[in-house]
């Protein structure tokens, strides 16, 4: 395995994708910042609530950025907020957000877009905010009973978790052992056929299009972790507001599955 890092005279920014509850290696990546003067971005949609090393996730970077899109923890339909210590900063993203009006009023200084989030959607969002607590525990709670139930199957590789950090489990994540007599696909349609979704993990950044046609070619790398994650990997309802006796149903029909290989 190969572990690669690029770092180029034009690099400004690590951008750390905080991914499916678990909080990313923040010590390493902040040495590597330091070490190459570079800002660094959180991409927090994934962890509400999330800590390492005691810290929450998007108190680390000098912004971090929260999705509330209608799956994630704290949902607001659309919409999210974006965090920062520097004032700076943060008079520039007022700006970005709001079409950078300057003045007079009707000036654009510079190109800017309408990510305005709507004082509606705020309002829900705000409201969450005052049980966010019970919202993290219930997909922990979660998390913890497909693992009682799962671990005996010794059929999937289970959610990781370090010793240092808080995992909110946004969604409760499987892959298929190397050694199964099936793929994730059709183990995800035998699933559906027994009336349980199930989600795919995401495309990797490496295998997309977009991104090989505006990155120097030579820097797109094979990316093997996150190719094996994308072709054995799935998840499990995780909604918040599952019961024991649903996560149990699911378990079943997944060993009626496995008992059927
Ligand atoms: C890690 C991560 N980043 C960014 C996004 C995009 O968020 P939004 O759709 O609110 O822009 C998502 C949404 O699913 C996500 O999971």
């Amino acid at each position: 395995m190969r572990l690669g890092i690029w770092i180029l005279d034009k690099t400004k920014a690590i951008i750390v994708a905080h991914v499916y509850g678990h909080p990313a290696d923040m010590n390493k990546i902040m040495e590597i910042a330091k070490k190459y003067n570079l800002k660094v971005i959180e991409d927090c949609a994934e962890v509400h609530g999330a800590t390492y090393d005691g810290k929450m996730c998007g108190t680390f970077g000098d912004i971090a950025c929260f999705s509330f899109y209608g799956n994630k923890i704290i949902a607001t339909g659309e919409g999210g907020m974006c965090l920062t210590n520097d004032d700076t900063l943060a008079e520039e993203m007022r700006k970005l957000k709001n079409h950078y009006f300057g003045t007079p009023r009707f000036l654009h200084e510079k190109l800017g877009y309408n990510y305005r989030m709507t004082n509606i959607q705020a309002a829900i969002g705000v409201a969450q905010v005052e049980y966010a607590d019970k919202l993290v525990q219930a997909r922990i709670d979660n998390a913890h009973k497909y693992n009682e139930l799962l671990a005996p199957l010794d059929f999937f590789n289970l959610p990781a978790c370090r010793d240092n950090v808080k995992n909110v489990y946004w969604m409760y994540g499987v892959t298929i052992k190397d050694d199964s007599k099936i793929s994730k696909e059709d183990f995800m349609i035998r699933l559906k056929e027994k009336g349980v979704d199930t989600r795919s993990f995401f495309y990797p950044v490496s295998m997309q299009n977009s991104y090989t046609r505006v990155v120097d070619s030579e820097l797109i790398h094979d990316a093997p972790v996150a190719k094996h994650l994308y072709e054995h990997g799935f998840y499990l309802p995780s909604g918040g507001s599952l019961t024991d006796k649903q996560i149990e149903t699911v378990v079943k029909k997944i060993k009626e599955v496995i008992d059927e290989l």
